[in-house]
């Protein structure tokens, strides 16, 4: 069987479009061999899945969008937006059957003609919008994603970082994280303080306006780097390389989305300690509500200990809770949903993220805001509440853009 990191797409579908055999007798016990050959198996199912989403040259495709999409996106009149084509040296799009299509890029030139491009008062901060939550699978990284992919749509320019070893929001941009994404092109040396400057490991994705610094398993040695160099380098604070790195950045961005870890950690404590504001998704069960709890617990007993080395306290512009995964008939849903909104008023994201089939990552790895595929009934609707929710942050963040730059204006 070849599943080597060199098989062919056609050498993995001879292995694993097949019929199962009959197994073989399993040996008695399974060791490191047995596990390796899993291992491998697993990484050819992987690399199988991604040829065929991302056939035929392996890699993402940006989505177009069609005329009376480009003059929402804009937003213009569709009878303005044509005229305006027709008359002004802005791009025509491609003819695709009857209809004509254009990229994000041609979208942002629609912008900078109406003068609609997203605004931001000058010496504003870039927003750091980091999701958490320590318990695993309840939305983090989908819920990243879409809030990465709205901001670029809307205009603004995005950073998304994975910080999560598992890798599965660089798996969304289409890249196999194994054989990818090299260990330094990761936010590795970042940590291990071997690159200075994030910038060195930010490149471009498929989507434009919106840029990534990928993960891999190897991310997962940060936490070591991390407390090795703040046992051993005077002045080093394990928990702030991120801000300052993406302080650094300076202009570059309007908003960085973070995903992390479902795990408490180093790693996570720096993604927490450079956010303005964060959002911790929470699937309405009485288990992950238990964990929700806990991660609260941890995040203050943790800022208190910041705050105290800090000399100062660190304090968010907003948290926020998004329930996710919601099933509205669902009666344990419902009553964990009324008790959240009533124990943190103010905190809960106005619409849930509803549990449905077009937020389910499929084979063919699109999220919402890239799919053409599907029921488009079911995908109208996720976008719908989906767009509430990246509106509600959208806000959040402009807000406080609006208060900081008066306040700045002030001064
Ligand atoms: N609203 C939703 N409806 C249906 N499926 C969803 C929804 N949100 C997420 N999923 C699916 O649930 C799974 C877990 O989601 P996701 O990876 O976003 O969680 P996570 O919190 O990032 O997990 P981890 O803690 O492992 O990083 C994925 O397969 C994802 O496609
Ligand atoms: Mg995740």
């Amino acid at each position: 069987m070849d599943l080597s990191e060199s098989a062919s797409v056609a050498e993995l579908e001879t292995v694993l479009d097949t019929d199962p055999e009959t197994p073989a007798s399993q040996p008695q016990t399974i060791g490191i061999e047995a596990l390796g050959q899993m291992t491998t198996v697993a990484q050819g199912i992987l690399a199988l899945a991604r040829a065929r989403a991302l056939a035929p040259n392996l890699e993402k495709t940006p989505r177009r969008y069609t005329l009376t999409e480009v003059a929402e996106l804009v937003p213009m009149p569709r009878k303005t937006l044509e005229y305006a084509i027709q008359t002004k040296d802005l791009p025509k799009g491609d003819a695709s059957g009857r209809k004509r299509l254009f990229t994000l890029k041609d979208v942002e030139e629609f912008r900078r003609y109406a003068g609609t491009l997203p605004w931001r008062a000058a010496g504003t901060r870039q927003a750091v919008v980091t999701v958490a939550n320590f318990k695993g699978g309840v939305g983090k990284t989908s819920a990243a994603i879409h809030l990465a992919q709205y901001f670029a749509l809307r205009g603004y320019r995005t950073l998304a970082i994975d910080l999560d070893p598992q890798a599965s929001l660089t798996t969304l941009f289409g890249l196999l994280p194994d054989s990818d994404v090299p260990d330094e092109a990761t936010a590795l040396p970042f940590f291990m303080g071997d690159t200075p400057r994030l910038a060195d490991i930010i490149r471009p994705t498929h989507w434009h306006g919106l840029d990534l610094i990928p993960a891999n398993l190897a991310l997962s040695d940060a936490e070591f780097a991390l407390a090795k160099r703040q046992g051993g380098e005077t002045g080093f604070v394990f928990y702030r390389p991120l801000l300052e790195g993406l302080d650094a950045l300076g202009e570059r961005y309007d908003i960085v989305v973070i995903d992390t870890p479902p795990a408490q950690g180093f790693i996570t404590m720096n993604a927490l300690f450079a956010a303005t504001g964060l959002l911790v998704p929470l699937t309405p069960a009485m288990m992950d509500f238990a964990s929700a709890a806990l991660f609260l617990r941890m995040l203050t007993s943790n800022l208190d200990v910041i705050n105290q080395y800090e000399g100062r306290e660190k304090a968010f512009d907003f948290v926020r809770i998004l329930l996710s995964k919601f099933e509205p008939n669902n009666k344990v849903h419902q009553q964990i949903e009324r008790w959240v909104r009533k124990g943190f008023p103010g905190t809960v994201i106005a619409k849930n993220l509803a549990l449905s089939a077009a937020l389910r990552t499929g084979p063919d790895m699109q999220t919402a805001y890239e799919s053409f595929v599907g029921d488009r009934r079911t995908l109208r609707r996720a976008m719908e509440f989906l767009d509430d929710v990246n509106e509600e942050i959208e806000a959040l963040v402009r807000e406080h853009w609006l208060s900081e730059g008066r306040a700045g204006a002030r001064a």
